[in-house]
Order: structure tokens, then C-alpha cells, then sequence
């Protein structure tokens, strides 16, 4: 849930530090995510699967846990830190998921997968259909393709409601073209199908998820609210945003997203709304 519009997205960099800094807590926000992810896709005993864009491993470890001894998981990340990150928490919990350090747009692919998901590791690609037209070579003919991803900010509150309340004290940069690579470059069903089609994929499937975020937790509504808030700073957009801005600036900018994060504020915690499209395909 890291939101720069202005920047590359660095997953070598401070996105990928950020990622295995909050780890924990972002895997506990996107799980009903990957839950249905993993529903979608479907894995079967004795698979071979990949994982694109695995980050710290979460969906890879489900996959190996579905697919059991006779299959095998392979995780595939760009990040050098969020690999590293998997391959710990794997030996943690004795999983046989394997970890691969790679590209997926250029990454050397035989075709040796039956399924190939990713949660929410696929809309970073300068060149989508390149990219595609790669991970395609991972497959063999007829396997199967889930992946999840965002639908637009208008539609997700972990962007929406803080970038919406500090507004009119910090002014955002103005947003990046619809398809530029990032957390929302496949908010539009029309354009992913598109994508897919040209780079071999038929069967092509994308259908809504909505699933509440639990983005603050405490034991009582002021400390969730807090969490709230410090989420917002650490893996949310408020960091970025609020970059350059002097402390009276800041200051009046936490202030106006911590009203926006007690709105939200319920007896499970701050609970906001995300907006995902979970994907399926299949290799021609
Ligand atoms: C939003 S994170 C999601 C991580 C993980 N799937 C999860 O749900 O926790 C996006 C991930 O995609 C990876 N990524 C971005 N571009 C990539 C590429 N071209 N090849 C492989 N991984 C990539 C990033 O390093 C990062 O781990």
C-alpha cells in the first residue's frame, strides 16, 4: 500500500524497506485478499506454482501449503530485501516454498507451471503485455492465471481517506496517468482484459472483491485511531505527501487524517474499505 505518484516505484529502495519494515501488519491487512486470491486460483495437490511479485512470501507459503510434497511453490520478487524476507520467514515455518530472485518481465522462464498468481505484484510492469507475454513462457499451455489487484483510489480508503482529508492543508501532487505503472494501473477492468488478451491469455475473467481493512487496531478507540495514523505514516501515502511540508503544516495535515481515521473507528478497530479485482485467466 506504498502511494507515490510522482516517483518510480523502488522495490530495491526505500519501497522494498518499507515493505519488510511493516511486513507483519501488511500481510495481516491483505490476507482476506489473498484468501480469495488463493480461492480463486484454486491450486491442487501435486501443482507446480508460481508466485509473481511474492514480496515477503505470504500467498507463496498458502500456495505450498495447498499444493503439498508431491507439487512445489516458487516465489519470484524483484526485491533483493523482500526475498530475503521470505526465505526467513519460510524457514520459520518449514515451508517448502522456494524463493527466486528475478524480474518477471525478463526473467528466464521454462515452461514448467501450472498456475501462476500474484497478490497485488503485477502492476508495477513499464510494459504490462511484455511482461505478460513473459511470465507466459513460465506456463504450460492451458495453465491457469489469478492474480489480485486494486481497483481505482476513488474507491480504496487506505489512499482515499487520508489523501481526502489533508487536501486543502497539502495540496497532492497532481496524479499519475491512468496507466502508469503502481498500485493502480489495472483499476480498469477494460484495459488488465486488454492487456491479457494481447499477450496470449484467453478465458478472461475479472470480477469485483470488496473487503473491509482493519487499518488501526488497540485496545481502545484512541489507540486504534493512533494506529490508524502511524499506518498511514509508514505504509500509507501520508509520508510521501506530507515530504517538504513544514511542522505547522504537518501538524494540522495529522491532525485533519486523524478525524477522517475516528469516523471510521468501530469496536474491531479503524475499519476502512479496499476495492480489489481478483483476475483469471488461462495460457492459449
Ligand atoms: C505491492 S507489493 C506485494 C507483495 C506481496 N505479493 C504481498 O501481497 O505482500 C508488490 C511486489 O511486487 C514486486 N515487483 C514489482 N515489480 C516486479 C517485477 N517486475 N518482477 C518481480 N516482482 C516485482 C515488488 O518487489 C513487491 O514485492
Amino acid at each position: 500500500m506504498v502511494v507515490e505518484p510522482a516517483r518510480p516505484f523502488d522495490w530495491n529502495g526505500p519501497n522494498g524497506d518499507r515493505w519488510v519494515a511493516n511486513q507483519a501488519r501488511l500481510d495481516r491487512m491483505l490476507a482476506p485478499f489473498g484468501d480469495a486470491l488463493i480461492a480463486a486460483a484454486d491450486p491442487r495437490a501435486g501443482e507446480r506454482a508460481l508466485d509473481i511479485g511474492c514480496g515477503a512470501g505470504a500467498s507463496t507459503f498458502d500456495l505450498a501449503d495447498a499444493i503439498g510434497p508431491r507439487g512445489q511453490a516458487v516465489g519470484l520478487d524483484i526485491s533483493a530485501a523482500l526475498v530475503a524476507r521470505a526465505e526467513t520467514l519460510g524457514a520459520e515455518r518449514r515451508s517448502a516454498a522456494a524463493f527466486r530472485l528475478a524480474d518477471a518481465a525478463t526473467a528466464d522462464f521454462a515452461p514448467e507451471f501450472d498456475l501462476v498468481v500474484s497478490r497485488f505484484g503485477v502492476m508495477f510492469f513499464d510494459d504490462p503485455v511484455g511482461a505478460f507475454r513473459n511470465i507466459r513462457k513460465a506456463m504450460r499451455p492451458g495453465a491457469r492465471l489469478a492474480f489480485v489487484c486494486w481497483r481505482g483510489a476513488e474507491e480504496n480508503d487506505w489512499t482515499q481517506l487520508p489523501m481526502q482529508a489533508i487536501r486543502d492543508i497539502a495540496p497532492p501532487a497532481p496524479p499519475p496517468p491512468p496507466d502508469a505503472p503502481g498500485p493502480f494501473a489495472f483499476a480498469d477492468r477494460r484495459r488488465v482484459a486488454a492487456i491479457l488478451a494481447e499477450a496470449g491469455f484467453v478465458d478472461i475473467v475479472v470480477e469485483a472483491l470488496d473487503h473491509s481493512i482493519v487499518f488501526g487496531a488497540g485496545d481502545t478507540r484512541d489507540t486504534a485511531i493512533d494506529d490508524a495514523l502511524a499506518n498511514a505514516v509508514s505504509v500509507g501515502p501520508l509520508e510521501r505527501a506530507l515530504a517538504g511540508c513544514d511542522a505547522a503544516t504537518t501538524a494540522r495535515a495529522m491532525a485533519a487524517a486523524r478525524v477522517a481515521y475516528a469516523r471510521k473507528a468501530v469496536p474491531e478497530g479503524v475499519v476502512i474499505a479496499g476495492a480489489a479485482w481478483i483476475v483469471r485467466a488461462r495460457s492459449a
